[in-house]
C-alpha cells in the first residue's frame, strides 16, 4: 500500500472493512471541515477508545491472559514468556529491518519483521505529519494481525532535530553545536526532538552521533561535534539523557572510527567508509569514551560505523562489537547494523556476511531493500549451524527488552504518548534551536569595530545563502543530500538571515538592501558564502576553498562584488566544516563570523549575535587548517587552533 494523503477516503475504507485502527489528528479536521458526517462520525468512534485500536480489533481471550501482553507483569517475565511461543523464522523476523519504500504492510503481516526505517528523505504521502501517523499505524496494524502481536520499531534519522519531516524544528548540524558546547540545551535539544519525533508515530531515532572528525575532505564531518573527545562524550551524553528522558529510543553511532579513516582508504579513495588506524592508547583514550559515556545513560541501541579498524570492518569486529562493547563495557541494548553496511564484508557471500556480523554481535539488520533474502539466509544460517540458537535468543531478547522498555506494546503508533509535542516548531523549540544557534557562531575577526552592526546603518546583504532555508540546514534536511529553496519554494519551514534581520532592522533602525546596484549607499557590506547541501558519500571533497567543489558556485560573485563595494565587509559563512583558503580572502574583510548550518531558526540566531543583541562565546570545536597539505599533521601551522573564538 502506498500512504497516499486522502485521509477521508481512507477513514471510509477502514469504516467499511470493520477495522476502527485509525486516528489521525488531521484527518479530523479535514473531514470536519468537509462536513461529511460518515467521516465525522467514523473519526469519533475510533478517537473514543484507544484500546479499540490495537487491542480491541484483534485481541483474543488467550492474549489477554498472556504474561508477555500484560503490562504488569515484569519485563524478564514478558520477554521469557513471549520467547517460549516463538517460532525460529518470528525470532529472525525480529532481528530484520526493512525501508518503508521496500516492505508493504502486507509483507509485515506476512513476515513479522522486527523493524522498519526511512532512510533520508524517505517520506510518506505529502510529508505531514497526518501522512506519516497514518503509516505507522497501518504498519503497527499489520503487525498486529499476526498471532504474536508484537509491534514493530520504527527507526529515524532525525540527526538534527525531526529533519525530514517537513515543518520541523531543525536545530543546528553537530559541529555548530560542538562550537556552542553547552550540555544544558543539549539535553533539551534531544528532549524536544524527540517529542517532535513521537508526533510521527515513532519512537526510534539513529542519533547521537559521536564521530571524531579529523579530516574535513570527509563529508560527513559536520555530524562530528569535535575532535576533542571530551565534547563529545559531554554533548553526546547531554542529548541521549534529554532524549531518554522522554523515552526515545536513541542511538548512538557509528561504532567507531568514523571521522578518522586515512584519506585514500575510503569510497572513491576518499575519506568515508575508509580505514581508521589506531592504537590501543588513542581506543581505549579518546574513541570509547563517549560510548561510555552513553552507557551511563543506558542508551539502548548502538550502530557500528562503515569504517575500518586497522583494516577490520567494523561490522565483523568481534573484539570491539562483542568482547569491549557487550562485554566489558557492559552494553545491554542491541546493535543495528547501518545501512547495508554488511555487504561490505569483503570476500564473502550475502549468507557469510549474515553469519559474520551476527556472530560479531550485529543484533539487528539493517536491510533495506534484500530484508526478505536477509531473513531467508539467517535462518539458513541457523539451520546449517553457523549461527547458534542462543546467539538469536540473546539477540531477540535485547530487541525485545528495548521494545518493552519502551512501551512499544502498549502505544505502538505512539497514541496516547504524553511526551509527543502538540505541534512542530513550537516556541519552545524555537527558542532552544536559537539559543543553540547563537551559541554556535564562532566570531573569527572583527576590526575597526565592525560588528555589531550600528544603529542607523544601511547594510547590503549579498550571497545566495542569506535568503534559503536549505543552504543554512544543509544535508540530512527533508532530503538525505539535503536540499536548496527554489522557485520561490522552501526547502522547509524556518527564519533566513534576511527575515532574521528584517525583523530586527526597526529596533535596531537598520535598512537591509539587497539590491547591488544600490552598494554605494550601503555602510556595510555583509557578504554571506555557503557550502550546496552534502551529506555522507558525496560530500567527500578535497578541494575545500570558498570557491571548491562543493562550495555554492555564486560564492566567487559574491566575494568580488564585496570587494568592489569598497565599503567594510562582514562576511558569514554557513558552512558543514572549516574550508581551506580562507587565509586568501579574511584579509580583504572587517570581520568574519563562522555560522556552520544553523537550522531553521539560523537567521534569527545570526541577526541576534550581528546586532549584538547576543555576545559571540561559539569556539572552533575542531582545526582549523589553512590548507589541504596540513590535514591532518601534527605540525601543521592552523589558521585557529581548537577552542578559538573572539566575543564583544
Ligand atoms: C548512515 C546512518 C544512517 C542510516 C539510515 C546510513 O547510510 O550512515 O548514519 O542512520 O544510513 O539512514
Ligand atoms: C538513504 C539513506 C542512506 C543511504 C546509504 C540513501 O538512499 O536515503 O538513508 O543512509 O542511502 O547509502
Amino acid at each position: 500500500m502506498t500512504h497516499r494523503n486522502n485521509c477521508l477516503t481512507k477513514l471510509k475504507n477502514y469504516a467499511l472493512v470493520g477495522i476502527a485502527s485509525i486516528a489521525i489528528f488531521g484527518c479530523e479536521t479535514s473531514s470536519n471541515n468537509s462536513g461529511d458526517n460518515t467521516a465525522a462520525t467514523v473519526t469519533t468512534a475510533i478517537n473514543a477508545s484507544y484500546d479499540s485500536q490495537f487491542r480491541g480489533n484483534y485481541w483474543t481471550k488467550e492474549d489477554s491472559q498472556a504474561v508477555y501482553l500484560n503490562e504488569e507483569a515484569s519485563i524478564d517475565d514478558r520477554i521469557k514468556d513471549l520467547m517460549s511461543r516463538m517460532s525460529l523464522e518470528e525470532k529472525c523476523a525480529q532481528m530484520i529491518q526493512g525501508e518503508r519504500k521496500h516492505v508493504s504492510d502486507d509483507d509485515i503481516e506476512q513476515y513479522g519483521l522486527g523493524s522498519l526505517l526511512s532512510g533520508g528523505g524517505s517520506l510518506p504521502g505529502d510529508n505531514e505529519i497526518e501522512d506519516w501517523q497514518m503509516m505507522i499505524t497501518d504498519y503497527q496494524s499489520a503487525a498486529y494481525k499476526r498471532k504474536l502481536k508484537i509491534p514493530l520499531i520504527y527507526g529515524i534519522d532525525a540527526v538534527h532535530g525531526h529533519s525530514n519531516v517537513r515543518g520541523a524544528t531543525i536545530y543546528p548540524h553537530n559541529i555548530g553545536l560542538g562550537a556552542a558546547n553547552n550540555d544544558s540545551l543539549m539535553f533539551l535539544m534531544g528532549k524536544l526532538t524527540s517529542q517532535e519525533v513521537f508526533m510521527t508515530g515513532i519512537n526510534w531515532n539513529f542519533s547521537p552521533c559521536l564521530a571524531l572528525a579529523r579530516d574535513p575532505r570527509w563529508g560527513r564531518t559536520y555530524e562530528s561535534f569535535s575532535t576533542d573527545h571530551n565534547i563529545i562524550s559531554k554533548l553526546g551524553r547531554a542529548y541521549t539523557k534529554g532524549a531518554m528522558s522522554v523515552n526515545m529510543v536513541a542511538c548512538a553511532k557509528h561504532y567507531i572510527g568514523d571521522g578518522g579513516t586515512t584519506y585514500g582508504t575510503g569510497l572513491g579513495e576518499k575519506v568515508d567508509r575508509g580505514n581508521t588506524e589506531i592504537t590501543n592508547e588513542e581506543l581505549t583514550n579518546e574513541l570509547l569514551p563517549p560510548y561510555r559515556a552513553q552507557l551511563d545513560q543506558k542508551v539502548q541501541t548502538v550502530m557500528p560505523s562503515y569504517s575500518l579498524i586497522n583494516g577490520v570492518k567494523m561490522h565483523a569486529h568481534d573484539s570491539l562489537m562483542n568482547k569491549v562493547l557487550k562485554g566489558e563495557m557492559g552494553f545491554e541494548g542491541f546493535l543495528i547494523s547501518d545501512w547495508q553496511a554488511i555487504h561490505e564484508i569483503p570476500n564473502q557471500t550475502f549468507e557469510q556476511q549474515i553469519a559474520t556480523s551476527v556472530n560479531a554481535g550485529v543484533d539487528m539488520l539493517m536491510e533495506p531493500e534484500k530484508w526478505k533474502e536477509a531473513l531467508e539466509l539467517l535462518v539458513k544460517n541457523v539451520n546449517d549451524g553457523n549461527i547458534s540458537l542462543e546467539r538469536i535468543d540473546n539477540a531477540v531478547t535485547r530487541i525485545l527488552r528495548v521494545k518493552f522498555e519502551s512501551g512499544l506494546f502498549e502505544d505502538p503508533a505512539q497514541r496516547v504518548n504524553q511526551n509527543k509535542a502538540t505541534q512542530l516548531r513550537s516556541n519552545e523549540a524555537k527558542s532552544v534551536a536559537t539559543a543553540l544557534g547563537e551559541q554556535s557562531m564562532v566570531l573569527l575577526k572583527n576590526d575597526n569595530g565592525a560588528l555589531p552592526l550600528k544603529e542607523g546603518s544601511k547594510v547590503l546583504l549579498i550571497g545566495e545563502g542569506s535568503n534559503n532555508i536549505g543552504l543554512q540546514c544543509g544535508g540530512w534536511t527533508i532530503e538525505w543530500q539535503g536540499g536548496v529553496d527554489k522557485d520561490g519554494k522552501r526547502h522547509t519551514e524556518g527564519v533566513t538571515i534576511l527575515e532574521g534581520l528584517n525583523a530586527a532592522a526597526g529596533e535596531n533602525k537598520m535598512e537591509i538592501i539587497t539590491d547591488e546596484t544600490r552598494a554605494n549607499e550601503a555602510d556595510v557590506v555583509l557578504l554571506v558564502l555557503s557550502e550546496r547541501p552534502y551529506a555522507e558519500m558525496q560530500g567527500d571533497s578535497d578541494d575545500l576553498s570558498l570557491t571548491g567543489t562543493h562550495a555554492h558556485e555564486g560564492n566567487k560573485d559574491a566575494i568580488a562584488a564585496a570587494q568592489k563595494s569598497g565599503k567594510p565587509v562582514v562576511c558569514v559563512m554557513l558552512a558543514g566544516r572549516h574550508l581551506v583558503d580562507l587565509d586568501r580572502h579574511i584579509g580583504n574583510w572587517d570581520a568574519a563570523v563562522m555560522a556552520y548550518l544553523p537550522g531553521s531558526e539560523g537567521g534569527s540566531a545570526i541577526t541576534n549575535v550581528l546586532t549584538g543583541k547576543k555576545n559571540f562565546v561559539g569556539k572552533v570545536p575542531m582545526p582549523w587548517y589553512d590548507k589541504i597539505e596540513d590535514i591532518k599533521k601534527p605540525s601543521a601551522k592552523l589558521l585557529y587552533e581548537v577552542g578559538y573564538g573572539l566575543t564583544y
